[in-house]
């Protein structure tokens, strides 16, 4: 991301080195120790990657990574509180300090009388945060499929509510969130509809898809064609517990039709970050799906634990990293400073190819992976 002189120093800058007391923890899980950082310095702030690390998503040019923000209103899974928006805030401007255009939302992210909090969230940090970045920043909503969006009119209602919440003019891309295929084909063309009057009437730079399958994708990228539309994004569940047939099909199309692949869930929910065990589970519904998959995934969590501790790197940046190795850009879920702290330090270097074949081969042999989201289409 170009951040003025003023604020860029020399990139990119070095990936994190000051310990912070998630880091400290994370040294007695065979981190990198305070040794290998004897001066203590603190990261210089400015971009952790080269200007050429830049990412173009259809007109738009974001960070190689982006951060998601599900968590940032979502009480039921994440465990999302009001006072945690002061920490949510330092979250995010730690990001865009260092570098990070790109940011995730929806407009059903949020849950209960928290509806829409993710996107009130982000429009409010957008707004409070570093006053020089603030126009490089890439917002990329979602808008639910829900079954009374029936028209294509109603789904230009949802994204000036969208606009409206965050209180911005212009969102950077309008995703449609699921595809209605599998279960209510006719409400499709007109949600199609929808992201084409979105885009005409200049409330949106670009527009993408989430959830969809490679067959779906073909669909809608030749329908938005034919309404002279490009589809600039595909996000979907890629990580290394979710690199199926699907996935590299996907991936395959979405190269040859000029689509970028976004990958969400990189870190497997959190199961990708070490820090979770059978008998150390998170809170809430998570905690049954770990309960399922933890028990097979030591070959892949011995295998990124190695592959950290060699790199003096941490299991979380690996696991990212891999997915900007296959050509996706991530959008890590964050909810603390010391989160995006560590998870900006995926920036500015590479998993060798051995690398990546020893982490695909661990992923193979762990027997369960993530489950797909309901509404993913073929
Ligand atoms: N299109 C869709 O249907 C869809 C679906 C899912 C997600 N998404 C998007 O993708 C984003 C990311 O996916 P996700 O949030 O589902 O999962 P994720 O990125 O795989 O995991 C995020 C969670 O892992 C933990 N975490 C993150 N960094 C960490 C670190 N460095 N050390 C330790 N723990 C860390 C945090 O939760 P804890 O601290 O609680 O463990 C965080 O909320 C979402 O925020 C959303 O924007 C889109």
């Amino acid at each position: 991301m170009a951040l003025s002189a003023s604020t860029t120093p020399a990139f990119p800058v070095a990936p994190p080195l000051r310990r912070t007391t998630s880091a400290s923890a994370a040294a007695t899980r065979g981190r990198p120790s305070l040794s290998s950082n004897p001066l203590n310095l603190r990261p210089r702030l400015g971009p952790r990657f080269w200007p050429w690390e830049k990412v173009k998503l259809g007109p738009l040019s974001v960070s190689p990574m982006g951060f998601g923000t599900w968590a940032w209103g979502n009480q039921l899974l994440w465990g999302y509180q009001e006072d945690m928006d002061g920490v949510l805030q330092e979250t995010f401007n730690l990001a865009v300090r260092n570098g990070i255009t790109l940011f995730d939302t929806a407009d059903s992210y949020g849950t209960g009388r928290l509806n829409g909090q993710s996107e009130r969230l982000l429009g409010k940090f957008i707004r409070e945060g570093p006053s020089k970045v603030q126009d490089k920043i890439v917002v990329a909503t979602k808008f639910a499929a829900y079954p009374w969006r029936l028209t294509a009119g109603q789904f230009v209602k949802a994204c000036e509510s969208s606009l409206d919440r965050m209180q911005l003019e212009k969102i950077g891309i309008g995703q449609l969130h699921w595809s209605t295929a599998n279960y209510a084909p006719l409400q499709e063309r007109a949600l199609w509809d929808g992201l084409v009057d979105m885009y005409e009437k200049g409330l949106v730079c670009a527009v993408g898809v989430s959830n969809y399958g490679p067959k779906q994708l073909i669909k809608i990228y030749n329908y938005l064609k034919s309404r002279g539309v490009p589809l600039c994004s595909a996000q979907v569940q890629f990580s290394l517990l979710s690199m199926g047939e699907d996935q590299k099909e996907l991936k395959a199309i979405s190269d040859s039709l000029g689509i970028r692949l976004i990958s969400y869930s990189p870190l497997g929910l959190g199961m990708l970050t070490g820090k979770y065990t059978i008998s150390k589970l998170p809170r809430g519904p998570r905690a049954l799906l770990f309960r399922q998959i933890l028990p097979g995934l030591d070959p892949l969590l011995n295998s990124l634990r190695e592959i950290a501790e060699s790199r003096g790197k941490t299991m979380s940046q690996v696991a990212i990293n891999w997915c900007i190795c296959k050509g996706t850009i991530p959008i890590p879920g964050v909810k603390t400073v010391e989160q995006a702290e560590e998870n900006l330090g995926s920036l500015g270097w590479r998993l060798s190819s051995d690398e990546i074949l020893e982490l695909e081969s661990a992923a193979k042999a762990s027997p369960r992976k993530m489950i797909q989201n309901i509404f993913q289409t073929r």
